[in-house]
């Protein structure tokens, strides 16, 4: 099978030294016979090229491997290859996230195949898992830490007390955060892995505005000191629910008992849940960026592209859920020095508490959307919160 790979990248890189230093069976056949670059700069061995086009219309070239990251030209490129019968292997989740439907489609109406493993916790096999406990189960509940960067801090800030500041340069550093870390602290990087996910595992259209979201960019030190003294650890968790037609899908931070498996997720580390009837649950951990891991995710869906040969998977979205804010509820930790705060929500509001002079409220149970609406205001004076899991 002869690949085009758009982008190279920290990941394109990595697809491609796994394909040129691998010699088991699978891979007797595989050749990247094209890579496209941004810069002529770049242009340092002779596969590789700045027009996207001697990718797209190469007959040759069976599979393209987008690793090119952001919307556009990612949409573009993608259709293309799909409508020119080419199967299409990314792992760039904003595009997934925004077009996992119609990319689903026009794959199988062009009988190729549309792969996306890696663009959900890296090299964790997390899509197929799932695609596996579904042959079987009707899953109604996954969650996790699907992001690296947000897991590198709070475990930083956990272990050797840093402030969010201090360790998230650090991030930036090691090239964890972007310069921009916005979507990793923000919440918006885990937000997408959340959506492609629960489509998948409850066979729906997951609107983006239908899934709340709060990061962890104004936690502080007084927080996880809380945290500590309690046996406690906070983790930035994306959760998704379903009960029959609701569902519920929400990323916030999560307070975990320290016995818990998340509670000791360490540095960069991601891990995911599945709940199926009969096998239970299912726990995958390992890293979910890099170049290496998420290489082998690119790499291990070619392989399956080569293996299922033309037996295509019909993945639907059919299933018509509404949100349900109730299905994810429970008891919230906030920190805000604001008394205008507790008067406008003494309804929700079980116990006040002072820490190293901050105020400390914790709520009755009450659904994650009645959390976030809550925060909405006072996210700009500082507000955290975090769900205490049952
Ligand atoms: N910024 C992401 C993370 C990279 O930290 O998990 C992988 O998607």
């Amino acid at each position: 099978m002869k690949i085009g790979l758009l982008g190279f990248g920290t990941v394109g890189s990595g697809v491609y030294e796994i394909v040129k230093s691998t010699s088991t069976c699978f891979f007797d056949d595989i050749e990247v016979k094209k890579i496209l670059v941004k810069d002529e700069k770049d242009k340092v061995m002779d596969i590789i090229t700045t027009d996207a086009e001697e990718i797209l219309n190469d007959k040759e070239i069976d599979l393209v491997v987008e690793v090119m990251g952001g919307i556009h030209p990612a949409y573009e490129y993608i259709m293309k290859a799909l409508k020119n019968k080419k199967s299409v292997v990314t792992a760039n989740k904003a595009v997934v996230a925004a077009y996992l439907k119609e990319f689903t489609k026009t794959a199988y109406e062009n009988g190729v195949s549309f792969e996306y493993e890696a663009s959900v916790c890296g090299g964790i096999p997390w899509i197929k898992s799932l695609e596996k406990v579904k042959r079987i189960d009707e899953v109604t509940e996954v969650y996790g830490i699907f992001n690296g960067t947000s897991n590198f801090i709070l475990d930083n800030m956990t272990k050797e007390g840093y402030e969010f500041q201090e360790i998230l340069k650090k991030a930036q550093e090691k090239g964890y955060a972007e310069s921009d870390p916005s979507a990793d602290i923000d919440g918006i990087d885990i937000m997408r892995k959340l959506l492609i996910t629960s489509s998948l595992a409850f066979e729906c259209e997951v609107p983006e505005k239908e899934i709340d979201v709060f990061g962890i960019r104004n936690i502080q030190k007084t927080d996880i000191e809380y945290f500590k003294n309690i046996k406690c650890t906070v983790k930035l968790i994306a959760a998704g629910k379903k009960y029959e037609d609701k569902y519920c899908a929400v990323v916030e931070p999560v307070i975990f008992k320290n016995e818990r498996i998340e509670a000791a997720v360490p540095q960069n580390f991601n891990i995911g849940t599945i709940y199926g009837k009969t096998i239970g649950e299912l726990k995958f951990y390992g890293q979910g960026a890099g170049k290496l891991p998420t290489g082998n995710a690119i790499v291990q869906d070619i392989i399956d592209i080569i293996e299922v040969k033309g037996k295509l998977k019909e993945r639907k979205f059919e299933n018509k859920l509404t949100k349900d804010s109730s299905l994810v509820s429970g008891k919230y930790y906030i920190r805000i020095n604001n008394e205008e705060f507790e008067k406008e929500n003494s309804d929700i509001i079980e116990k006040k508490l002072e820490n190293s002079g901050n105020l400390i409220y914790i709520t009755k149970k009450i659904d994650c959307y009645t959390m976030r609406k809550t925060a909405e205001k006072y996210i700009k004076e500082g507000i955290f919160y975090a769900r205490f899991e049952d």
